[in-house]
């Protein structure tokens, strides 16, 4: 007992925490004790370049002065209050929501993050259509409690299985590897028809919504084809489906626009919010919808609560994170520098032949890595153990050499650096994303 009052941190945390989505083993080990900018710092006093925000969440950077000064004052005033009352921040942040987000998007019902906001939409889909089937897609991921891991495809829902009955899994708008075996533009975005087929198949008067992330996620960054989401929005126009835009990574700026559903001129019924929406500083989500779900929810009992909803300084971080992305002008600026990152990784690509593609919008861009451009063999399996992901674990040990933060998911290299990021800064990560591709390339099975 004695001895243990003389654990290090790292010791502490060895014995005493959890961490996420891993075999407690192969915990990474690095103390994080400070940041600023598009820097964080661990116990020695090394600096990491952060080229994927923490976990794309951290849009503002680390300790954004208005952000933690926000975080400040609204601590002094009230730190929290029973969710049945009105809170300040809560109604100032809905109301700036309710301006920023497309259309008729009006009301916002305020969670601790992207889970409970997706698991939000489909019960109150549910509740406004009567109907109980959800249709997502394979290439998707929307959190990972029960009901928002069911409707996930990612293959972390397997560990959940048996899951939730009445969700359809639709193949995805993945361009580089078209699961219809069709190309764009002749294929005249056969991957959007397929969800009304679904419908069809599941019987509409069943199917309460379609779910998916304007730009795909964790699951390969797919950004869609332009057609994609305005023929969602016909489809379930048509069928009297509800259409849920996850835009957990998305929104608040990070594709350049306010929100992905903003490239293609849709307004979503049901818009979900988390990550950026507090700069990523604050835990929060929101699952925002149109005015008549708002109007059927005046009469009909929400069956949803939580102890946590609508933090007051969640939701002043919230305003002032709206703040911000205003006043710097952040979201052109993504839109800017997004281009800048762009033409670098292209340049990437061109040297480094395991770079199969490269793709993305605004500042959110993906690296999809082969053995071979011919035969797109995968770099690595998707999904495989890490004992057949040596080429991508030497990429990771080096962009770790480099202390740049990317993330390497399987075959997939994804970029997400925090919009307040400078062309210098992103010079200094294509630099090292340029040295780990070496480590890739070896690899190469080509010509
Ligand atoms: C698209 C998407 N939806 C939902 C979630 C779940 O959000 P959270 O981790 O805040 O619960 C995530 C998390 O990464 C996500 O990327």
């Amino acid at each position: 007992m004695v001895e243990k009052l003389n654990l290090s941190v790292l010791e502490e945390d060895r014995d005493y925490v959890l961490h996420p989505w891993r075999a407690q083993q192969d915990r990474l080990g690095i103390v994080v004790t400070g940041g600023e900018g598009v820097y964080f710092f661990d116990d020695a006093g090394t600096r990491y370049l952060d080229f994927y925000s923490g976990w794309t969440h951290l849009t503002l950077g680390y300790q954004h002065p208005r952000l933690v000064a926000a975080i400040i004052d609204q601590v002094k005033r009230i730190v929290n209050v029973n969710p049945d009352y009105v809170n300040e921040p809560a109604a100032r942040l809905g109301h700036l929501l309710a301006d920023v987000t497309p259309g008729d998007l009006v009301k916002s019902y305020f969670t601790t993050g992207g889970t409970d906001a997706d698991e939000t939409a489909i019960k109150i889909a549910r509740a406004y259509t009567g109907r109980s089937k959800v249709i997502s897609r394979y290439r998707s991921y929307h959190g990972n409690s029960y009901g928002a891991g069911t409707i996930s495809g990612d293959p972390r829902r397997l560990l959940l299985e048996p899951a939730l009955p009445n969700t359809v899994r639709a193949l995805d708008q993945y361009c580089y590897r078209c699961p219809f075996g069709l190309a764009y533009p002749s294929c005249q975005v056969h991957c959007a028809d397929h969800i009304g087929e679904l419908i069809e198949l599941e019987g509409p008067q069943n199917v309460a919504a379609v779910i998916a992330e304007p730009v795909v996620g964790s699951n390969g960054g797919m950004a869609p084809p332009p057609e994609y989401w305005p023929k969602l929005r016909q489809i379930c126009d048509h069928y009297g489906v509800l259409l849920i835009a996850d835009e957990v990574i998305t929104g608040m700026g990070r594709t350049g626009k306010w929100f992905g559903v903003d490239h293609w001129g849709v307004t979503p019924d049901i818009l979900v919010l988390a990550k950026g929406l507090t700069g990523g500083l604050m835990p929060l989500g929101a699952t925002v919808i149109r005015r008549p779900i708002a109007e059927f929810l005046e009469t009909r009992y929400l069956d949803a609560g939580l102890t946590y909803q609508s933090h007051p300084v969640s939701c002043a971080t919230g305003v002032a994170a709206i703040q911000v992305l205003q006043d710097e002008n952040l979201i052109q600026r993504a839109e800017q520098r997004g281009r800048y990152l762009e033409a670098g990784l292209r340049r990437l690509q061109a040297i480094h032949p395991t770079v199969g593609e490269v793709r993305g919008l605004g500042l959110y861009w993906t690296l999809e890595l082969v053995r071979n451009r011919q035969t797109r063999e995968r770099l690595v399996p998707w999904n495989a153990p890490a004992a057949e992901c040596q080429a991508t674990q030497e990429v990771s040990r080096r962009l770790l050499e480099r202390h740049t933060k990317v993330s390497v998911r399987w075959n997939n290299m994804q970029i997400a650096p925090p919009l307040i990021v400078s062309e210098a800064e992103i010079d200094a990560g294509l630099e090292a994303i340029d040295y780990a591709l070496q480590g890739a390339d070896q690899w190469y099975t080509g010509s």
